[in-house]
This record gives structure tokens, sequence and C-alpha cells, in this order.
């Protein structure tokens, strides 16, 4: 029988999936950021500072901090220069933990709705950053096509993810990450192992870089781009909607 704590744990490409994903998220909140700076060696900041990078110049504008958890990226946006952020996450928990960041005098408001179903009105943000968040939404595609219909003509969607690795090079490392590091480390920090080790397998369950370049290619983006960050373990995919941006 499965001990407590496994029961809440979701089976990486098991149908939906989502409430468990929603829960687990919940349970891991109060310790999700020393887990992640510890498991990442300090390197995950430097990655979302490059992520938002690479919103050009809709990180000025309206952007929406997708799956956004203890709100990391939603704070960075604040530094960038956001006109206002639309943090969105379906685990409450995650947000409640990271409101405490938020600079004062900035306009973020925070919104408990699943990535599948956005609470939004169609062209209504610059850009959309997501952070670590879209390998765990089941049915990706609903995601994608919402991303492209709450995005402005021109605007961007900027995706920091695990994708599964494909040169031998990231897949030794990120192997090894995943396999080891990664379940050891947060399973210690948080006291939730089987949950560090959904994370990991649920990398080897997600898509390679391409074949999401080419979800959204077959959601209404226009082009795409990617790369690998270094260490080759995550990678960055930038979507791009047609038109012409205004910020
Ligand atoms: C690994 S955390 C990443 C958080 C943050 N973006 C970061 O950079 O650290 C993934 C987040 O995605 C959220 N998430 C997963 N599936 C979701 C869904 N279907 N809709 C909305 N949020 C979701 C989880 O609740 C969790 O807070």
């Amino acid at each position: 029988m499965a001990a407590p704590t496994e029961a809440l744990v979701p089976v990486a490409g098991a149908p939906d999936r989502a409430p468990q994903v929603r829960e687990m998220f919940d349970t891991l909140a109060p310790t999700y950021d020393r887990a992640n700076r510890i498991i990442s060696m300090g390197l995950d900041q430097g990655w979302r500072r490059q992520a938002i990078a690479a919103l050009g110049d809709a990180r000025r504008g309206e952007v929406m901090d997708l799956c956004a958890g203890t709100l990391d990226l939603s704070v960075m946006l604040c530094a960038a220069g956001a006109q206002r952020v639309h943090a969105v996450d379906f685990a409450e928990q995650m947000l409640k933990a990271g409101a405490h960041k938020i600079p004062a005098g900035h306009d973020v408001r925070l919104i408990t709705a699943d990535a599948r179903e956005l609470p939004f009105e169609d062209n209504a943000v610059d850009g959309i950053i997501a952070g670590f968040g879209l390998r765990n939404v089941p049915e990706l595609h609903r995601a994608a096509a919402e991303c492209a219909r709450v995005l402005r003509p021109g605007g961007r969607l900027v995706v920091l993810e695990f994708f599964q690795p494909e040169s031998l090079m990231s897949k030794v490392l990120q192997g090894s990450y995943n396999r080891f590091v990664m379940p050891a480390i947060g399973g210690l920090v948080s006291g939730f192992g089987p949950a560090y080790r959904y994370l990991a397998g649920s990398i080897d369950a997600f898509m390679t870089r391409g074949q999401f370049e080419r979800l959204l290619l077959d959601n209404g983006f226009a082009e795409t781009s990617g790369r690998e960050m270094f260490p080759p373990v995550a990678s960055l995919v930038v979507g791009r909607m047609p038109g012409v941006a205004h910020v």
C-alpha cells in the first residue's frame, strides 16, 4: 500500500493528473524555494534572468507569469519594469508562499487558475513567461492554444523548462541530475521524497524541445526559437505571435 504522502504524487503520463499535481505543489510550497536553490546549486535564478531577457520589450508591458509558483519570475518582472504582472497558478499555497517577495508599489495580481483555461480576454497581454511548470500540465495543446489566444499580436511566450534531452551531453548530465541529485536533495529538504521522484520522472515523460516548438506552431504561434542553457540541463523556448507588437 502507498504511504500517505505517496498517494498525493501523480503518475507521470496519467490522463488527468492535474488534481494530484495541484495537491502536491500545495504540500511542497513551504520548502519549495529552499529545495530549488540547493538542487540547482543556485543556477536557477540565472536561468530565470535569461528567460526574462528573452521576453524582449514585452517584459516592460503587461505580462503573465504562468505556473508562477512562489513568484520568483514575477519578482524579476517587477525589477525589469513590467507595467502589470498576472501571476497564474492553480496551487494557491504556492502563490501565498511567494506573496511576501513582491516589492511594494508593483501591480502584481495573483490568480488561481488552470493553464488550460485562462480567465483572460483574448489579446490581453504582451508577454507570457512560464518557468518549469508546463511539463506538469496535461493536454498541453490546450495550454498552448490558451497562450496564443490571450497574447496580443506580436506577443511573446518564453518557456524555461526541462525538456527530454536529445544530445549525448545533456542526456548524461540531465539523466544523472534527475535520477540522483533532484530526488535525493529535494526529498531531504522537503521531507517529501516521492514528489521529487515524480518531478524527475516527469522530465523523462515530457517532450523534446523540438516537439514542444512544433506544438506551439500547431497552436497559433508564427515562429519559435530555442536553446539550451548552461549547463545543458534546462532549455529556453521563445514563441512569437503573428503581427506587430506595440510595446
Ligand atoms: C516547478 S513549479 C515552478 C514555479 C515557478 N514558475 C518557478 O520558476 O519556480 C511548477 C508550478 O506549476 C504549477 N502548475 C502545474 N500544473 C498547472 C496547471 N495545469 N495550471 C496552473 N498551474 C500549474 C504548479 O502548481 C507549480 O506551482
